[in-house]
């Protein structure tokens, strides 16, 4: 009988290659990596690791608001590039939205979040519905 901690390890192999494969995906643009790096650094505390909205400060119960998930085309697709590009810019408040999603106006530059759009559309694989 296989005991459950030799079963781990390729569990978690087979996790990571998921998640490679679901965030990897199509991400071959020149723009993808830095987009990516961008997100990992500001982004993934709140939106999660895999932009589902499930980041550390909200599985830790710390968020009276939830995080959008950025893979939710449903939701996603309701936003239009420049509301997103507004909330990114401005945070919450510049969007009628929580002011618990910060703004990265001076943080990033407006080309950094232009990719950053870019991203969300990849990671929702939607555009705007208006
Ligand atoms: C401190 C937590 C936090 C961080 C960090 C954060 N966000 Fe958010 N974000 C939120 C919350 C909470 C909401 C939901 C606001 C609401 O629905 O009222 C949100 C919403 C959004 C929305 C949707 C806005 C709308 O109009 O519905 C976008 C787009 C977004 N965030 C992008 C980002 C990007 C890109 C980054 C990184 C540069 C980022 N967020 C970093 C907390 C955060």
């Amino acid at each position: 009988m296989m005991e459950p901690q030799k079963m781990a390890k390729p569990a978690i192999i087979l996790t990571r290659l998921i998640t490679a494969i679901v965030i990897g995906s199509n991400l071959t643009a020149a723009w993808a990596a830095p987009a990516e790096q961008t997100y990992r650094l500001y982004c993934v505390q709140c939106h999660g690791i895999l932009g589902n909205g499930e980041g550390i400060n909200q599985t830790s119960g710390g968020l009276a608001v939830s995080p959008l998930g950025h893979t939710n085309a449903e939701q996603m697709s309701k936003l239009t590039d420049e509301e997103i590009r507004q909330a990114i810019t401005g945070g919450g408040d510049a969007v009628a939205k929580s002011e618990l999603m910060p703004a990265w106006g001076k943080t990033l530059t407006a080309e950094e979040i232009d990719v950053l759009v870019l991203y969300l559309r990849k990671m929702c694989q939607c555009k705007s519905n208006r």
